[in-house]
């Protein structure tokens, strides 16, 4: 069966750097897909040229089995590894701005409950906590109820605490039948989310499976301390090797 987002022959040059290089692959209806990589591997470049806000340098995105439409930005929701937020709007203000740029929305008293925004919604954007800006980044992504749903490093430099909450945000998305596609390199994350995971090295597309298909496929051997069952991590550092990446 041919996925919601087919990846066909992905490309993208910046000068002489090959920051995705030439990657296939399909991402089924209803899934949390996973896209892994080190630092610098090419998961921003790839999941923006899925999103569709930079361009590939060739290639091409099929979804549902068509070239994306104008409409497909209007369709789907986008949280950014980076965003900056105006400061003189609370919480609420920046989402009903945010509402108002689209013609389908999420009433805003759902998004807000849904990513535990009540406590803190007249609070001005520069004066949150880095748990409250992630969850204020996935109520964004979430405010034109998307069916399908793009987060990358939704989790990245939050504490414990913050991350596991998030965590438990997302699978309760998850389970309103939205398709998720995630960027992480925590393999912990993946592993609590994600049904199906693509990972990605030097803009390669070096392994691709369920988290079990990949253990058993690359790291039934691997070496643990004797107490354990190899995990996604060993997979992961099996694929990547151990060098530094930034
Ligand atoms: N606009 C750009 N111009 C030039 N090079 C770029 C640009 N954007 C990304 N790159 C380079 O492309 C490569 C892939 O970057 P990308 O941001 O996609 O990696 P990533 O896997 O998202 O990394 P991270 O985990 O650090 O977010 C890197 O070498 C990066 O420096
Ligand atoms: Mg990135």
């Amino acid at each position: 069966m041919p996925g919601l987002l087919e990846i066909v022959n992905l490309v993208k040059k910046y000068k002489t750097l090959t920051a995705v290089d030439n990657i296939s692959f399909s991402i089924p209806q209803g899934v949390c897909f996973g896209l892994l990589g080190p630092n610098g591997a090419g998961k921003t470049t790839t999941i923006e040229i899925i999103e569709d806000v930079i361009s590939p340098t060739s290639g091409e995105i099929l979804y549902k089995g068509k070239p994306r439409a104008a409409s497909f930005r209007e369709e789907v929701g986008i949280q950014f590894q980076k965003t900056e937020l105006l400061s003189w709007l609370t919480i609420e203000e920046t989402l009903k701005t945010f509402q108002s740029l689209y013609h389908k929305s999420s009433a805003i008293e759902d998004v807000i409950e849904m990513c535990q925004l009540n406590e803190i919604r007249a609070q001005y954007n520069d004066k949150v906590s880095g748990g409250q800006r992630q969850r204020l980044f996935l109520a964004l992504a979430l405010i034109n109820d998307p069916d399908l749903l793009f987060l990358d490093e939704p989790s990245t430099g939050l504490d414990p605490q913050a991350r596991h909450n998030l965590w438990d945000i997302i699978l309760k998305i998850r389970e309103q039948g939205k398709t998720i596609v995630l960027t992480t390199h925590y393999m912990e994350e993946a592993q609590k989310l994600c049904d199906d995971i693509a990972i990605m090295d030097h803009g390669k597309l070096i392994a691709r499976g369920t988290p079990q298909e990949l253990i058993n496929t690359y790291c039934s051997d691997c070496v643990t301390d004797g107490l354990r069952a190899p995990n996604l991590e060993d997979v992961f550092i099996r694929m990547t090797g151990r060098g530094l990446r930034d």
